[in-house]
């Protein structure tokens, strides 16, 4: 067997054993905790030892440990902890952490999910993932080393995510011959680091050695000056903040509509504040429809009561519209709905917040599409200073404004981690670029209702006998859009059809006249441009576009922004070789003698259209034939 395997095997365990583990700990307090450091602080060692004291490893858990540490142990002693953490091959290639891995163990008085989150700056993402649901967060000091930017770093984001406690476990005591200064100074850095940055969760300071064993689950002779709980007391004791979330108004995100049969109809998710009784009023939201709860069903039977962190299923008196997404909530004291707030954003990619354009944002079970402004300001985590910043780059946190395309019900994330934190998703390559707090709902948001008049879009259609569409052309400069977008023009004109053309250098005289060629200026240059389209064809149009819009992201944008059938991309295929050669406009000539920057194909990217409803090539096709060619397509025109 691979090393690989041995590993991955030994995962599997786990993940059986899990369920029988937590059934036989039922009655336990249950603490989620993660654990925080650079590389090399010893992170996997001092959980490896948690496990280990705690009795937690099975048997052939244990033998495969034994065999590994002697082939790739590093430690010299017969057991390497780390090697029982350390749960994928390449981090043990690259000596880092790179994923989370999540451990459960248990000892008398209480049970526990220890969630591994890496070090390395690169890897936010991890940490924001494993801080999102921890009571308590162990920050590792390398006590050689003291407080680094790291353990800034993740006591702030610890902060942010709402982790109530912080332990800073100052490590390799042993290896600094247990000197109490030096100690002491490490944990006066860290408290003055906290007060300065306004971190005002419980902070504990405990001095161990992992490797070496002290003040982990016994007293430490070594330190005879430290008179504290040692590091499992503090864990074993430490209280929990689960009962706040008992004690707030009931709501139950609702993660999909249970119906079996006729007769049966549930909502079920995991209710992740307050409670709920049969005989409770409900209010749905966010249409806000209520009804009264008749029962609340579980695998085990039906309940009297169900509290936060119960999943449940739960049932009404009245038929009342409800779907995945929705939040069931007591019905005198709902949650807000918006669809602008303000918001603090940790960014964990590596292509940077394109301010303007349209993501994914998910909160629980809520999806929409949403749209981040340009920053207020990030933070500088050395220095807890704002700094302004057009963008939020890798591993940035900043306070933004954001607004989502449909409304969306939330609470602030300090109230309710479930409906107040979300992630952003980039829609292209499906990657999570960022993740969120909604702080407030802007007041704007509230007082801005869309008017409802009574000559629609169908009656404009209707009297100027067309379908509205927006025919949108795409290609490089000098492609030949403008060209044959005007030739299409005035073929629909002879057939007696309302049209407008709009074009990239003619609206950049007017409306767009404050914006250059920036990726952001682009971004906004084609929202804008999307916007106007739209109205135009809900005033019955058949509108031409004419822009580069050289990002795949703003097409499709303005495509969700159309009814089906009305959007159609046309791809005017000519290779930059070609475009360049004709310049017609001798910017391309500019551009290579570096007298024009950002010019597109140059030194700005052109993403082509992957499938674009019409393709023309210019090479072929004088610009006559491809104005034939896209009529053809586009018949009927009713
Ligand atoms: S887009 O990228 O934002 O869609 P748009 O179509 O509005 O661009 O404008 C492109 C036109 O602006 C080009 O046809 C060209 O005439 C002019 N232009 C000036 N500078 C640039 C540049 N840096 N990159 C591309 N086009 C430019």
């Amino acid at each position: 067997m691979s090393e690989a395997d041995t590993i991955y095997k030994t995962d599997a365990l786990i993940a059986e054993d899990i369920d029988a583990y937590l059934e036989t700990h039922q009655h336990k307090s249950l603490l989620r905790f993660i654990t925080c450091g650079s590389v090399d602080d010893g992170k996997s060692t001092l959980i490896g030892r948690l496990l280990y004291d705690s009795k937690m490893i099975f048997e052939d858990q244990l033998e495969a440990l034994q065999a590994d540490s002697k082939r790739v142990g590093t430690q010299g002693q017969e057991i390497d902890f780390a090697l029982l953490v350390d749960g994928l091959a390449a981090e043990r290639e690259q000596g880092i952490t790179i994923d989370v891995a999540y451990r459960f163990f248990a000892t008398e008085k209480r049970k526990f999910i220890v969630a591994d989150c890496p070090g390395h700056e690169q890897y936010t993402r991890n940490m924001v993932t494993g801080a999102s649901t921890a009571d308590l967060a162990i920050l590792l000091v390398d006590a050689r080393k003291g407080v680094i930017v790291q353990t800034r770093r993740h006591a702030y984001l610890a902060h942010l995510i709402g982790v109530k406690n912080i332990v800073l476990a100052v490590n390799k005591m042993d290896l600094i011959g247990y000197d109490q200064e030096r100690y002491n100074s490490i944990c006066d850095d860290f408290r003055a680091f906290v007060r300065e940055a306004g971190i005002s969760e419980n902070f504990t300071c405990i001095p161990i050695s992992g490797l070496a064993g002290d003040n982990i689950t016994s007293r430490s002779a070594n330190t005879p000056w430290y008179s504290g709980d040692t590091l499992m007391e503090h864990l074993e004791t430490v209280e929990l903040n689960n009962t706040d979330d008992q004690s707030k108004a009931f709501r139950l995100p609702v993660q999909w509509v249970n119906r079996p049969n006729l007769d049966f109809r549930g909502f079920s998710g995991l209710i992740s504040t307050g409670s709920v009784k049969p005989g409770d009023a409900i209010r749905v939201l966010p249409s806000g429809k209520t009804s009264t709860v008749t029962k609340i069903v579980t695998l085990e039977g039906e309940l009297e009561e169900a509290v936060a962190g119960q999943s449940v299923t739960i049932c009404f008196a009245d038929e009342v519209d409800c779907s995945r997404g929705n939040v069931i909530a007591t019905a005198d004291n709902p949650p807000e709905v918006s669809d602008q707030f303000e918001t603090t954003i940790v960014w964990m990619d590596d292509d940077p917040l394109h301010v303007g354009r349209s993501y994914w944002l998910k909160l629980g079970t809520q999806m929409v599409s949403a749209t981040v402004q340009q920053p207020k300001y990030t933070v500088n985590v050395n220095t807890m200073e704002h700094l302004a910043a057009k963008t939020l780059e890798l591993n940035a946190i900043g306070v933004a404004e954001l607004a989502t395309d449909k409304p969306i019900v939330f609470e602030p994330y300090t109230d309710s981690r479930a409906l107040g934190g979300f992630i952003l998703i980039d829609k292209i390559t499906n990657r999570t670029v960022g993740a969120g707090m909604l702080h407030f709902s802007l007041r704007r948001a509230q007082n801005v209702h869309w008017q409802a008049t009574d000559i629609g879009r169908e009656e404009h259609a209707n009297l100027k006998n067309q379908k509205p569409r927006v025919l949108w052309f795409t290609g490089l400069s000098g492609s030949g859009k403008s060209t044959i977008a005007n030739e299409v023009e005035k073929r629909l004109n002879l057939m007696n059809r309302h049209t407008f053309l709009l074009d990239g250098d003619n609206v950049r005289h007017g409306l767009n006249k404050d914006l250059g060629f920036t990726e952001a200026d682009r971004i906004e240059n084609i929202r804008r441009v999307g916007e106007v389209a739209k109205l135009m064809t809900d005033a019955g149009l058949i509108v031409l576009t004419a822009f580069i819009s050289p990002f795949r992201a703003e097409r499709d944008m303005v495509r969700a922004m159309m009814p089906e059938g009305e959007f159609v991309e046309i791809f005017v295929d000519t290779p930059l070789e070609v475009a360049e050669e004709r310049d017609v406009k001798g910017l391309y000539k500019k551009a290579r003698s570096g007298a024009l920057k950002n010019f597109t194909g140059i030194d700005s990217p052109y993403e082509a259209p992957f499938n674009p409803e019409i393709r023309v090539n210019t090479v072929e096709m004088t610009a006559a034939d491809a104005a034939e060619h896209i009529i053809r397509l586009l018949m009927p025109l009713k």
